[in-house]
């Protein structure tokens, strides 16, 4: 059993209660979920604290872009695991995204930890750890799957889908934000408006942890940033792998109470198809809409953003919204990743360097102070210096505000670990790298100057 707690970090209301230690790594959608396990826990009588030593349940919420973010992650677990043979009682669980790309073999690897369960089932949280709190903490015989949470390879597009996302929906619409606890003093907050990706960019397990791209309704997440605004929110970053993908149609998908339920999003092709029928008349919320019905209904959100968009199908409408709307930034997050057309295919990214800077002036001939951030992959598999140099030169021809540099990592699942060599040596990426951070300072120089 989990040792109890002393006297004095018991909680009034719930004696004994378990204090949990959480600790996110990766990007804001996991801070974002991270903050909605803490509300969910806490509502249930959990208490936290901020050093993993007073811990009774220590949660790791576990990001796998990158293999450096999960070494990270790794090297935590093994920390709790060398607490755990000294004897301290302590139950460890993985959250994740790393959670739900290793899976069982994780818990195999690491007997310490007690619990996974993948980004798309935190709602069972709870459940899981109300498991092991019963049962006792981990021993080899009793690697029951009552303490493992993952939505597994047969998730996409599978008939109950829909029903799961139907109950992971409730743990954000029973988001209790605490505006002491949250960030920047509780005045900017996320809110998620897709899960998951449809997108399969070669190099990226998201699709793979996140499962398919799923919208929220429009309905819910006003309903969300108002519950926010009321609470003193006064910025709102709206969250999305592919935010400008965001397109709900109304009434083809209803819980059995009636409700419109969250939706599964079309695949990149689908995708221009749907566009063109919402013009034709059906009824559907697309990003603009949607970014406009904020805006509009929930004018005490001051500052109104949002990431990630893809620089493919960004509409006229969104921009035109975005241009007209006094407190929606002009701030767009719109990763390259690459300037070279034939790394950009092998990436499988849907668009040439030509199409991503056409959609660059595009934006800026809407806005023309618009602030324009993106990401880079340096190092991709057969990545020449001529290949490089081309995304040199796409780093000169935008006015980047900022731009994240990544070294390409192969992870396991993707479609480029299994067709692509990882043959560009870690050197080479490392002084690409440099090379473009070097680049990137002297043009953010540039941009803050002007
Ligand atoms: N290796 C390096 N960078 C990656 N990213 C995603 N997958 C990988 C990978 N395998 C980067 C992309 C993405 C950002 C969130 O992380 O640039 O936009
Ligand atoms: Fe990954 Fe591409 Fe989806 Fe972004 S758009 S999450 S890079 S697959």
């Amino acid at each position: 059993m989990v040792k109890a707690t002393s006297e004095s970090s018991l909680s009034e209301s719930r004696p004994n209660a378990p204090t949990v230690y959480l600790e996110t790594f990766g990007c804001q959608m996991n801070e974002l979920d991270s903050e909605l396990v803490e509300g969910h826990l806490t509502a249930l009588g959990y208490r936290f604290t901020k050093r993993v030593g007073d811990a009774d349940i220590v949660l790791y919420n576990t990001c796998s872009v990158r293999e450096q973010a999960e070494n990270k992650a790794l090297s935590r677990v093994g920390q709790i695991g060398i607490r755990k043979r000294e004897g301290h009682r302590i139950v460890l669980g993985v959250i994740g995204c790393m959670a739900e790309r290793e899976g069982t073999a994780m818990i195999r690897k690491y007997p310490q930890i007690d619990l996974l369960c993948g980004p798309g089932e935190l709602d069972k949280l709870p459940m899981l750890l109300d498991n092991v709190l019963r049962t006792g903490a981990s021993t080899d015989a009793d690697r029951a799957i009552d303490r493992i949470a993952l939505q597994g390879s047969n998730a996409r597009r599978t008939g109950t889908l829909q029903a799961a996302e139907d109950s992971l929906e409730m743990l954000d619409l029973s988001r209790a934000f605490d505006p002491d606890r949250a960030e920047a003093g509780g005045r900017s907050a996320y809110v998620r408006i897709t899960r998951g990706c449809n997108k399969f960019c070669t190099y990226c397990v998201v699709p793979h942890t996140r499962g398919p791209e799923v919208h929220r309704t429009p309905d819910a997440i006003v309903e969300e940033c108002r519950m926010l605004a009321d609470r003193g929110v006064i910025e709102i970053t709206l969250l999305g792998q592919t935010v400008n993908h965001y397109l709900y149609t109304h009434g083809s998908a209803l819980t059995i109470e009636g409700r419109e339920a969250p939706q599964v999003g079309p695949g990149l092709k689908a995708f221009r198809q749907s566009a063109a029928a919402s013009s034709l008349g059906a009824r559907t919320t697309t990003f603009a809409d949607l970014l406009h019905r904020i805006h509009e209904e929930v004018p005490a959100v001051q500052r109104l953003r949002f990431v990630t968009s893809y620089p493919r199908d960004f509409t006229d409408d969104a921009l035109r919204v975005m241009a007209e709307s006094p407190r929606i930034c002009n701030y767009l997050h719109v990763p390259a990743q690459s300037g070279s057309d034939r790394i950009l295919k092998l990436m499988n990214r849907g668009y040439t360097r030509a199409e991503y800077l056409e959609f660059i002036d595009r934006a800026r001939s809407f806005m023309p102070d618009v602030s324009i951030a993106g990401d880079i992959i340096v190092g991709f598999p057969t990545e020449t210096e001529e290949d490089f140099e081309l995304t040199r030169s796409l780093l000169r021809a935008v006015p980047f505000k900022n731009n994240f540099i990544f070294k390409y990592s192969p992870r396991p699942g993707t479609v480029a670990i299994d067709r692509f060599e990882d043959d560009v040596p870690d050197e080479v990426k490392r002084r690409r790298n440099n090379e473009l951070l070097a680049l990137q300072a002297e043009i953010s120089a540039d941009v803050h100057a002007r």
